[in-house]
């Protein structure tokens, strides 16, 4: 049995991880059907509580769980009390009163999700806390990576750009190296944490030296706000050395696949004909997110197929 809410992927064991792979792969096949609903989770109600923007991990969570016959609640800071002054905590304990099964959570402060945890009876999902992790991204990530390639195990990913504030990062470095993948990072090194090394990957400086060695290139959303914190170089030096451009992607193994989690900035970390060309997994990754998401949901719900 897996806990009662999903935090993070740190955690977690290859077994996990493998069941929600699973089941996901399971619920693909229910969205392929004319009517794409299972009544796995009729009655009951999920919050997803979002203090954040996002637009595919809320909608997506919003449509899986509309797949699985729950009934869904979307909560956006800008129309909440929230603005009035009540607390994360208070928010969450008046939603959780009205009888509601499940919270779905974004917040910018790191162990926001922990916090409500601690304190529901409801089961708490991650949707992205601060820098800390991103479960279900990682997750998405590790489903297409084994559609695609049959496997994780032995396969080479580089992840580039800001691994210092990247909760997908993190997250996904957790999810590949206990999936036995080989991890590399490449960034500015104002942008590289401090002692990464620990968590097994290798660091790279050089996109251009290493690119043609990876299976899988994840790039990253250069976070534009970091500009004016002096960690971060030009845009366009940025794109100089770490942008996924047509001309360097050239370099990449004829097998090598182009990732991303969202939401992009063309021209920049990725060129337009990149984010849309053959090697692009993308939109699979997206698409990947809502079956990922009714398995998290139905795993942790305690969902039953009839
Ligand atoms: N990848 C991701 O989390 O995208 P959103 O911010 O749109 O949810």
């Amino acid at each position: 049995m897996p806990e009662k809410n999903l935090l993070g992927i740190e955690p977690l064991g290859a077994e996990d991880l493998n069941r929600y792979l699973d089941q996901a792969d399971n619920f693909l096949g229910v969205l392929e059907r004319p009517i794409p609903i299972v009544p796995a989770l009729r009655g009951k109600t999920i919050i997803t509580l979002f203090f954040e923007p996002s637009t595919r991990t809320q909608i997506s969570f919003s449509i899986a769980a509309k797949r699985l016959s729950a009934d869904v609640v979307n909560f956006s800071r800008a129309t909440s009390s929230v603005v009035k002054g009540e607390t994360l905590l208070d928010t969450a304990k008046n939603i959780e009163a009205m009888k509601i099964d499940g919270v779905i959570i974004r917040h910018s402060v790191p162990g926001a999700a922990k916090i409500l945890a601690d304190h529901l009876d409801a089961f708490v999902i991650n949707a992205g806390d601060g820098g800390h992790e991103h479960p279900t991204q990682a997750l998405l990530d590790l489903m297409t990576i084994r559609q695609h390639f049959g496997r994780i195990k032995g396969l080479k990913v580089l992840i580039v750009g800001d691994i210092a504030h990247s909760r997908v990062a993190r997250s996904n470095i957790f999810g590949l190296k206990t999936l036995g993948a080989e991890v590399g990072i490449c960034g500015p090194p104002t942008l590289i944490p401090r002692e990464i090394e620990k968590l097994g990957v290798q660091v790279f400086c050089s996109l251009d030296e290493v690119i043609k060695e990876f299976d899988v290139i994840m790039a990253l959303r250069i976070q534009l706000e970091r500009q004016k914190s002096g960690l971060f170089p030009s845009i366009r030096e940025y794109r100089n050395f770490y942008g996924l451009t047509r001309e360097r992607i050239k370099k990449i193994k004829p097998h090598g696949v182009i990732m991303h989690p969202g939401p992009t900035n063309r021209g920049i970390e990725i060129d337009p004909e990149v984010a849309d060309g053959n090697k692009s997994l993308i939109l699979r990754q997206v698409k990947n997110g809502v079956a990922l998401r009714m398995a998290v949901l139905f795993i942790h719900a305690g969902g039953k197929i009839e």
